[in-house]
């Protein structure tokens, strides 16, 4: 099993699971992320032009999703059709082998709990 984590705006996060929806997925994970790249995050101005603030972190979307093998790359190329625009900053896509998965209902283990 693989699990694939998508670090995306905010923004892209609906595309994102409508492509997501085209896959005959087991179930998926999001929550909100803060992190940092390269780039710096954007300056936040404050009212008439007084203060200017430049936080440390964007607020971001990730989408964990743990799948088969043969499957992840599916998942890679439906993320990457739906929020890449082809620039900078747009986010990652972490994939990692997951050794076991349990099923806390039946106590399924394995593919067979995902
Ligand atoms: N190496 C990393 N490890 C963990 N999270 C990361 C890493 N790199 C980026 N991220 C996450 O992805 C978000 C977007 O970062 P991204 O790398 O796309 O932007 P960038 O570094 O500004 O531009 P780019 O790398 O595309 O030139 C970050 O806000 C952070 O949450
Ligand atoms: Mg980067």
């Amino acid at each position: 099993m693989k699990k694939v984590e998508a670090v995306i705006p905010h923004a892209r996060m609906q595309t994102a699971f409508s492509a997501l929806r085209e896959l005959d997925l087991g179930g998926l994970t999001y929550y909100e992320s803060k992190g940092r790249g390269e780039i710096p995050t954007p300056v936040i101005h404050g009212g008439r032009g007084t203060s200017v603030f430049r936080p440390e972190f964007n607020v971001n979307v990730t989408i964990s999703i743990v799948v088969r093998d043969p499957i992840a790359d599916n998942v890679v190329g439906k993320i990457l059709e739906s929020t890449s625009t082809g620039l900078a900053g747009e986010g990652k896509i972490f994939i990692s082998d997951i050794d076991d998965a349990v099923d806390i209902g039946s106590g399924e283990r394995g593919e067979a709990a995902i």
